[in-house]
């Protein structure tokens, strides 16, 4: 048992893909259960991994000290590792077994009172499963997708927002110099936003989205359309979920034991292909992956961050478990888990970004 300082024992895990903001969290966390609570906080190894396999170990303000200008999580994360399908080799055989029994009983006999989980949607549809299951969890959303329709904006997004755009600026001079068509494949999942926001913040002039299937035709009107108007070049970026009108995305590779199986990647080299064959203009393609990932957060979203730690822990502290931190500008507001899982936030068509993108003259790839 891992032992602390005070009598309440809150665990924090963090789970899923990493992104910018979790030590943000993680520190507020700490600073909020020591400092107004009196709280020890217990830090879980790996995601899910630790819970099943009782790795964790106290949290000290020492532990937290200037980690909040840090990618990543200290913790660790894992997107695999689900207790209700756990990856096992048994007798030689691979095999998935529900071992959340297993994570109850290290839950309780570490004397944890409190369990908080910051993930995605994949990371807290497993916490409202233990919830209803009996243990006291609070989840925090995060995710560079920006796809958690519970909260306005999840941290991790507003950097990855900034390390596409540096990307994109850097393209332009070189797009610009040889006359090429430049693509950027950006991550996203299913959802468009790092794309469409990256794409105006870098005066794309094509952004390809998964919300808004794309047609060949449409892109090479856009390119010659510029090359009438003495545009030798254009600049293209692609979701890793787009797909053409009456196609599919692009699948990378599947992980069988993740809590998301699929993985995507490779629409922009396709893109490219086709585009080059098309138009004869010479065409290049980048794909940022998981450098969107990483690097220091932006102020954004360590304040998002430090706001939902901080809330996440009044929250245990008041006995108000199976409830998610959200934001609803300009509060943090907190809302039943169950309610916040499962509901993908995607770009609507029609929304107000698209229509200004439309507006300056961005193409969308569809007409
Ligand atoms: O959900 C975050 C994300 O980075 C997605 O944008 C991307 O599709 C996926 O995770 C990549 O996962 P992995 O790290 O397993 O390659």
């Amino acid at each position: 048992m891992a032992k602390g300082y005070f009598q309440m024992k809150t665990g924090i895990l963090t789970g899923g893909g990493d992104c910018p903001g979790l030590n943000a969290v993680i520190r507020a966390v700490v600073k909020t259960a020591v400092h107004q609570h009196k709280m020890d906080i217990l830090g879980i190894i790996d995601g899910y991994y630790g819970l099943i396999n009782n790795k964790m170990r106290i949290l000290t303000l020492e532990d937290v000290s200037g980690i909040m200008p840090r990618g990543g999580t200290i913790l660790g994360t894992s997107n695999r590792d689900n207790p209700f399908n756990y990856f096992m080799i048994i007798n030689g055989k691979k095999v998935y077994r529900d071992v959340s029994d297993r994570v109850i009983k290290n839950i309780h006999d570490s004397v944890m009172d409190a369990l908080i989980v910051v993930g995605g949607d994949g990371t807290l549809a497993i916490a409202e499963r233990l919830f209803k299951m009996g243990i006291p969890i609070v989840g925090i959303p995060k995710t560079i997708d920006n796809d958690l329709s519970a909260t306005d904006v999840t941290f991790g997004f507003d950097t990855a927002l900034m390390t596409a755009t540096e990307a994109i600026d850097k393209i332009h001079t070189t797009a610009e110099s040889h006359h090429r068509v430049m693509i950027v494949e950006v991550m996203g999942r299913n959802a468009g936003w790092i794309a469409l926001h990256s794409g105006i913040a870098g005066g794309a002039h094509i952004i390809i989205i998964p919300e808004i299937p794309f047609d060949y035709d449409a892109i090479v009107k856009k390119i010659f359309e510029r090359k009438g108007k003495g545009k030798h070049f254009s600049i293209i970026v692609v979701a890793e979920g787009a797909k053409p009108k009456g196609g599919d995305v692009v699948v990378k590779r599947m992980v069988e034991d993740g809590t998301e199986p699929v993985r995507l990647g490779g629409i922009g080299n396709r893109v490219g292909d086709e585009i080059e064959r098309m138009t004869g203009f010479e065409t290049r393609v980048t794909t940022l992956g998981h450098i969107q990932r990483g690097g220091s957060p932006s102020p954004f979203d360590r304040i998002l961050a430090t706001r939902f730690g901080a809330e996440a822990v009044h929250l245990v502290a008041k006995g108000e478990f199976g409830k998610m931190v959200s934001l609803r500008t300009p509060d943090i507001i907190s809302i039943p888990l169950e309610e916040a899982i499962g509901r993908q936030k995607n770009v609507s068509p029609d929304s107000g970004y698209v229509k200004a993108a439309r507006m300056v003259g961005i193409s969308f790839g569809d007409i």
